[in-house]
C-alpha cells in the first residue's frame, strides 16, 4: 500500500514536471528564473540581439525605472531581467501575466512576446515608499520609430543667454537707456571713459566689461555692475550677439 502511495507521488511529480517542461516549450514562455550575478544588468538599458529579439535590463529604484520609456515592434520577444537599485520593488506589465519582484542582491527574469501593438504600462506592485504609486514606465509595442530622445542641453542663443545671465535686468537690447548703456550699437563703437578717454568696444572690451565691469567706466554710469563669470563658449554666443545689435 505504502508502497503504490508512493509510486502514485513520483508518477505523478513527473508527470507534473513534464507537463511544465512542455508548455515551456509550446508557449516559449520562460519560467521565472532568478540570477544572483546581477552585476551585467544594473544599467537601465534595451539590447536587440536580433530583429524583434530583445533582452532588457530593467532596474527598479525609489521611484522610478530604468529604463522608463522602451518602444518595440509587435511581435517582439523581450527577455527582461529585472533588478533594483535600493529596496524591494514589483514590476508587473499590465494586462500580461508579467509580474516580477525587485530583491535587492537578485536579478529575476522573465520573458514576454508583445503580440499585440499598444502601450503597456509598467508598474511597481510592490509599496516601496512615499511615492510608489507614482512609479511607472511605459513599453509602447508599434511599428513606428521610437520619439526621439529629448535633447539633453539646450543650446541657447545670445539673446536667451542675455536673459539667463540676467543682463536683460539692466541693459536694454531696444536703445533705451537702463540701469546699464543699452546693447544696441554697443558693439564697435566708441565709448567715452569717465576720464575722458575715448576707447573703442572692441571684443576684448566687451569681455572685460562683463568680467570686469568696475575696470573702466563710461561716463556718465556708477561702478555698480557685479562681475559676472559666464562660460567661455556661452560668452562667445554673447559677444557675436552683441554685434548683430546695431
Ligand atoms: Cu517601487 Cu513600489
Amino acid at each position: 500500500m505504502e508502497k503504490r502511495i508512493f509510486l502514485t507521488a513520483t508518477v505523478f511529480s513527473l508527470a507534473l514536471l513534464g507537463v511544465i517542461a512542455l508548455s515551456v516549450r509550446i508557449s516559449g514562455r520562460g519560467l521565472p528564473t532568478c540570477l544572483l550575478d546581477v552585476r551585467p544588468f544594473l544599467e537601465g538599458k534595451v539590447i536587440e540581439q536580433a530583429p524583434k529579439r530583445y533582452e532588457i535590463h530593467m532596474v527598479a529604484r525609489m521611484w522610478r525605472f530604468e529604463p522608463s520609456e522602451i518602444t518595440v515592434p509587435p511581435g517582439s520577444t523581450a527577455d527582461i531581467y529585472l533588478s533594483t537599485a535600493d529596496v524591494t520593488h514589483g514590476m508587473a506589465i499590465v494586462g500580461t501575466n508579467v509580474n516580477l519582484m525587485a530583491v535587492p542582491g537578485v536579478v529575476n527574469y522573465s520573458r514576454i512576446t508583445f503580440d499585440k501593438p499598444g502601450d503597456y504600462t509598467v508598474v511597481c506592485n510592490e509599496y516601496c515608499g512615499i511615492a510608489h504609486h507614482k512609479m511607472a514606465a511605459v513599453i509602447h509595442v508599434t511599428d513606428k520609430a521610437p520619439p526621439p530622445p529629448p535633447p539633453t542641453k539646450v543650446e541657447l542663443g545670445g539673446e536667451e543667454l542675455l536673459g539667463k545671465y540676467q543682463c536683460t535686468a539692466c541693459h536694454t537690447t531696444d536703445g533705451t537707456t537702463g540701469v546699464g548703456a543699452t546693447f544696441k550699437g554697443l558693439a564697435n563703437s566708441r565709448r567715452t571713459m569717465v576720464d575722458g578717454s575715448v576707447i573703442l568696444a572692441d571684443d576684448a572690451y566687451l569681455r572685460e566689461s562683463i568680467e570686469k565691469p568696475d575696470a573702466r567706466i563710461v561716463k556718465g554710469y556708477e561702478p555698480m555692475m557685479p562681475p559676472i563669470e559666464i562660460p567661455p563658449a556661452d560668452l562667445e554666443a554673447i559677444l557675436e550677439y552683441l554685434e548683430t545689435l546695431h
